[in-house]
C-alpha cells in the first residue's frame, strides 16, 4: 500500500502514520524527522535546513525531493510506504509523480487529515517528542507515564524549537499558502480522501482504517 499524509501541522499525521505503519508493516517516512535528524547530526543537510525549520519556513524543495528520491529506493519500500510531510509543494508532488513513474507504481490513497486551527494550535503547544527516539507524546491527550520521560525509551521528552506560537503561525500560514493547493491536486487525480483528524486518536485511526480495507477490497475485486 503506498500512502500519503497530507494536513496541517500538528493535525496528527505522524501519530496515524506511525500507527499504520505497525498495522501494515510498511515504513513510515517523515522528511520532519530525517530533517531533525540531519539537524541533530550537523550533517550538510541539516546545517542548511535548520534555520529554515526554527523559523516555520520549507526548507528548499530540491533538499526534500533528493532525501526522499534515496529513501524510496531502499529494499523496504518494495511492497509499500507512508509518505508524512511530503509533498508540501506542488514542485515536490510533481517529483514525486517522476519517482513513481520510474519506481513503475502507483500511489493508493492521499489521506487529507482536517481539523479547525484552536485543535491544531491546542495540539502543537502541549507535544512534547523524545529527544532520543523521536516517539510523540501530548501533556493533556498522550501523557508520558512520567512527566518529562519517553514511556519507551526513558529518554528526554522536550518541546519543539518550531512548536513555539511565532513559528505555530508561521507554519499555518506557510500550509495555506502552499501546501493547501495539493489538496485540489490530488482531487484532480481521484486519490484524494477527507479525514475528520478532529477527533480522538482512536475514532480517527478507525476513519482511515475502514476507508483502507474498503479500498484494498475494490483493488482484490479488479485483481481477480
Ligand atoms: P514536520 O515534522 O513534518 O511538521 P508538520 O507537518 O508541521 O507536522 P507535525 O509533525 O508538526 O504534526 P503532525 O501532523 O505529524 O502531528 P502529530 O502526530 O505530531 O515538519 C517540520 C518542519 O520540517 C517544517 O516546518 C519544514 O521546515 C520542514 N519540512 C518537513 N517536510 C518538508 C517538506 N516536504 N518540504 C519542505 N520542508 C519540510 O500530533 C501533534 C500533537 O497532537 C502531538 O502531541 C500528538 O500527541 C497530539 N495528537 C495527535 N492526534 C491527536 C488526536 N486525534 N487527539 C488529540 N491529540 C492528538
Amino acid at each position: 500500500m503506498r500512502l500519503i499524509f497530507l494536513g496541517p501541522p500538528g493535525v496528527g499525521k505522524g501519530t496515524q502514520a506511525v500507527k499504520l505503519s505497525q498495522k501494515y508493516g510498511i515504513p513510515h517516512i517523515s522528511t520532519g524527522d530525517a530533517l531533525r535528524e540531519a539537524v541533530a547530526k550537523e550533517t550538510e543537510i541539516g546545517l542548511k535546513a535548520k534555520s529554515y525549520m526554527d523559523r516555520g519556513a520549507l526548507v528548499p524543495d530540491e533538499v526534500v525531493i533528493g532525501i526522499i528520491r534515496e529513501r524510496l529506493d531502499r529494499d523496504d519500500c518494495k511492497d509499500g510506504f507512508i509518505l508524512d510531510g511530503f509533498p508540501r509543494t506542488v514542485k515536490q508532488a510533481e517529483a514525486l509523480d517522476e519517482i513513481l513513474k520510474a519506481m513503475g507504481v502507483e500511489l493508493d490513497a492521499v489521506l487529507n487529515v482536517e481539523a479547525p486551527d484552536d485543535v491544531i494550535i491546542e495540539r502543537l503547544s502541549g507535544r512534547r517528542t523524545c529527544r532520543s527516539c523521536g516517539r510523540v507524546y501530548h501533556i493533556i491527550y498522550m501523557p508520558p507515564k512520567k512527566e518529562g520521560v519517553c514511556d519507551v525509551c526513558g529518554g528526554e521528552l522536550y518541546q519543539r524549537d518550531d512548536d513555539k506560537p511565532e513559528a505555530i503561525a508561521r507554519r499555518l500560514q506557510v500550509y495555506k499558502e502552499q501546501t493547501a493547493p495539493l489538496i485540489e491536486y490530488y482531487e484532480g487525480k481521484g486519490k484524494l480522501h477527507r479525514i475528520d483528524g478532529s477527533q480522538d486518536v482512536d475514532g480517527v485511526f478507525r476513519q482511515i482504517t475502514g476507508l483502507l480495507e474498503g479500498e484494498k477490497a475494490d483493488y482484490e475485486k479488479e485483481e481477480g
